[in-house]
């Protein structure tokens, strides 16, 4: 049985419903801090079953240790984290206690639970601004604000302790490119709260009303049209990414890093097109100036997760854009309503 921490936010659970596809029983641990607990009961829909739920903090060791006790586990896939960039400029210490103290204390239950097995959730802000593309898993890593530098030390935790016990854990260290898209059924998907930092929720929101323009955070890239390229991954694909991976871990033990990207670059102009096609619905736009910290260019090699996991992204991006707005102009719409009714 698998643990999932954060099995109920966006990642966490679109791989839960891929687990459940390719028959791994899971458990979610999750607090609540960014995701609703009506996730349970829409992710039942989809899975045709109650998934097993624990409500509490990957902080809390004697929750962890209950956890441990009472289920069959074998391998943890651990989403829970914070991820707003800018917040975590804010406000670091609380990212640090939450994803680095806290992927601490996990693995520390993990050892005294004898299990070994960890699929950790990187990123691709690991690589900073890179030197050339596209990014490979050994380019030199670094970070420009405490999100992406809690990444980074978590990943050399991870390093560190496969290097302790040599040939004892089975990690793999995910570098997530753009995380998109919902899933096809519509009923579970992207719930940012507030404004939304990325570029897709937000440009959903502009299609579906809710806000006015979207801002172009500058087009004087050295880019083909100016805006910033990325690397857009469907989250059905990239949960089927941990899948392989958990697969992949059974059978080596040591430390594996590996992208979970498309390969293909698009920018943000190409981004509200597909969005104004999937949507039926205009997404007007002001260019202002570019957001600090921003790299021009960020895109994967996919191939080492081709070779290793033999796994892929399938899905494009009008693919993403279109079940990005079936749940946005769906259940997020009737979510927000029930919001705002109070
Ligand atoms: P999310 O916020 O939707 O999901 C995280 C989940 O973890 C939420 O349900 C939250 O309630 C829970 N959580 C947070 N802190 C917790 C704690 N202390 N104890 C228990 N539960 C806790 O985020 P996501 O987009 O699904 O991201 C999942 C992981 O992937 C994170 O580690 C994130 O840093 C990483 N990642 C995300 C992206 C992205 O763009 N979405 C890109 C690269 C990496
Ligand atoms: C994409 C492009 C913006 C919003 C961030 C984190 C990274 C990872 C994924 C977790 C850029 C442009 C955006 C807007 C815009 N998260 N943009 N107007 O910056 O690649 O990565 O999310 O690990 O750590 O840094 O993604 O979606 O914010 O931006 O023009 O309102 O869209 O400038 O070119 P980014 P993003």
């Amino acid at each position: 049985m698998i643990l999932v921490t954060g099995g109920a936010g966006f990642i966490g659970s679109h791989t839960c419903v891929a687990l459940a596809e390719a028959q791994v029983p899971f458990v979610i641990l999750d607090n609540f801090s960014n995701s609703r607990r009506s996730v349970v009961d829409r992710l039942s829909r989809i899975l045709g079953f109650a998934p097993e739920v624990v409500e509490a903090d990957v902080r809390d060791r004697a929750a962890l240790d209950a956890v441990f006790a009472r289920y069959p586990i074998n391998g943890v896939i651990h989403f829970a984290a914070f991820k707003a960039v800018g917040e975590s400029v804010r406000e670091p210490l609380a990212y640090y206690d939450n994803n680095v103290a806290g992927t601490v204390t996990l693995l520390q239950a993990m050892r005294a639970a004898q299990v070994r097995t960890l699929v950790f959730s990187s990123s691709a802000t690991v690589y900073g601004e890179p030197a050339s593309l596209p990014i490979r898993e050994d380019f030199p890593c670094s970070a420009t604000n405490p999100y992406g530098w809690s990444k980074l030390m978590m990943e050399q935790v991870l390093a560190d302790l496969d290097t302790a016990e040599p040939g004892q854990w089975h990690i793999a260290r995910l570098r997530y490119f753009n995380p998109v898209g919902a899933h096809a059924s519509g009923l579970i998907g992207e719930d940012p709260q507030g404004v939304p930092g990325n570029l897709l929720p937000f440009v959903a929101q502009v299609a579906a009303g809710w806000r006015d323009r979207l801002a172009v955070f500058g087009n004087d890239y050295p880019t083909p049209d100016g805006t910033g390229l990325r690397d857009y991954i469907h989250v059905t694909d990239l949960a089927a990414g941990h899948v392989a991976a958990l697969r992949y871990l059974r059978e080596h033990p040591g430390l594996l890093t590996v992208n979970l990207g498309t390969g293909r670059p698009v920018s943000v102009l190409e981004m509200v097109r597909a969005f104004e096609r999937a949507s039926e619905s205009p997404v007007p736009f002001d260019v202002v100036a570019r957001r600090p910290g921003d790299v021009a260019r960020c895109w994967a090699d996919p191939a080492k997760a081709e070779s290793l996991l033999g796994w892929r992204a399938e899905l494009g991006l009008d693919r993403m854009c279109a079940d990005a707005w079936r749940w946005q102009n769906g259940v997020a719409r009737m979510l927000r309503d029930m919001d705002t009714q109070g």
